[in-house]
């Protein structure tokens, strides 16, 4: 028998222990299903203005506020809409975030100054946990952006975090492991601050699962880049250079859906079965790319609406490099 290397480390004092360094106004970085987290309290303006500093963001760009559930809506944000509460019924806890006029509470260094408010219900269980047993001690909620450098591609494991921020981090600062996450990118981001809902980012909550929800057709209108900096250009992206669709050169790397046979000379990186399996390593791999030093990846986009849809997006912001 060997010793055992995956005894979690998640237990019932730990994750007290982070929410205990949260109340204090220290940093935890956590797992989340989409991807990881950089955590500070929502209503400390000096834990978020560090959230900005180690991540090396810009001010200005909008937190998410990540609450234990949809009993916590309407002390984050107000006049929300029908459709919106319906959202919540059906997707949270899980990959959706809704963003809503906020409350009095939601401090403008959450939100860049805007009247707006990003709200997640995560289903991973750890960060479940730890966003109620934060919530109980300090009757307040955990603002992330996804625990990378500004403009990285995203942690989806605690090395992930680690290798992105270590350097950043303090001694007081935590990182939560909760293995790999289980999708893999990021949240389908919903403005519901109109009369009808609007995809601001695609994730694994699908524009055809939303309409189906609602009973409606979603109009599909560009979003505005500068509320919105999921969706400026250079984001989501490694080192390598990222090349979409086109024939690959010797030694370049080369991500394609299995059926898709590897050119001669690639470095084949990934070789997914599904769009699930497409997300889940997306990010890993492109990783992996800069640690072996690849210095183009050669990425054939899958086809199709929903995840794969999300999957493009992402790639999309990497082809444009950093
Ligand atoms: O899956 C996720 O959403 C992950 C996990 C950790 O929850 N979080 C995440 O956070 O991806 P971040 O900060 O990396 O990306 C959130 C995006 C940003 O592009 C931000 O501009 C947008 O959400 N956002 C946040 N609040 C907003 C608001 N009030 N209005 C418009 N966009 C907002
Ligand atoms: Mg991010």
């Amino acid at each position: 028998m060997n010793n055992s290397p995956f005894t979690s480390k998640c237990t019932a004092k730990a994750i007290r222990e982070a929410a205990l360094a949260l109340n204090a106004g220290h940093l935890v970085a956590f797992p989340t299903e989409t991807v990881y987290g950089l955590g500070g309290d929502a209503r400390n303006p000096e834990a978020v203005n560090r959230i900005y500093e180690v991540k090396g963001r810009p001010p200005g760009h909008p937190l998410i506020v990540h609450i234990s559930s949809i009993n916590q809506l309407d002390k984050w944000a107000v006049e929300i809409p029908e459709f919106a509460v319906q959202l919540a019924r059906k997707f949270w806890p899980g990959p959706m975030t809704l963003i809503l006029k906020k409350s009095n509470i939601v401090g403008d260094f959450i939100t860049g100054g805007q009247d707006t408010v990003g709200l997640r219900v995560p289903s991973d269980p750890i960060a479940l946990a730890l966003i109620t047993e934060f919530e109980k001690i300090s009757n307040s909620a955990i603002a992330a952006p996804s625990a990378n450098r500004f403009g990285q591609v995203s942690p989806t494991s605690s090395s992930d975090v680690q290798e992105e921020l270590g350097n950043f981090l303090g001694a007081d600062d935590q990182i939560l492991d909760g293995g790999i996450s289980k999708i893999g990118i990021e949240s389908t981001i919903v403005d519901c601050t109109g009369i009808e809902p609007l995809i601001l980012r695609p994730g694994a909550v699908t524009k055809s699962e939303i309409e189906e929800t609602l009973g409606i057709v979603l109009s599909t209108k560009i979003t505005s880049e500068t509320k919105f900096s999921g969706s400026f250009e250079k984001h989501y992206a490694p080192n390598a250079k990222v090349v979409l669709d086109v024939d690959p050169a010797d030694e370049d790397g080369y991500i394609a859906i299995d059926s898709i046979p590897t050119p001669v000379n690639v470095i084949r990186l990934a070789a997914p079965r599904n769009v699930q399996e497409f997300a889940k390593n997306l990010y890993s791999t492109l990783r992996e790319a800069d640690n072996r030093g690849i210095k183009v990846v050669v990425v054939v986009q899958p086809q199709g609406d929903g995840l794969a849809e999300a999957i493009r997006d992402r790639l999309s912001k990497a082809a444009k490099g950093r």
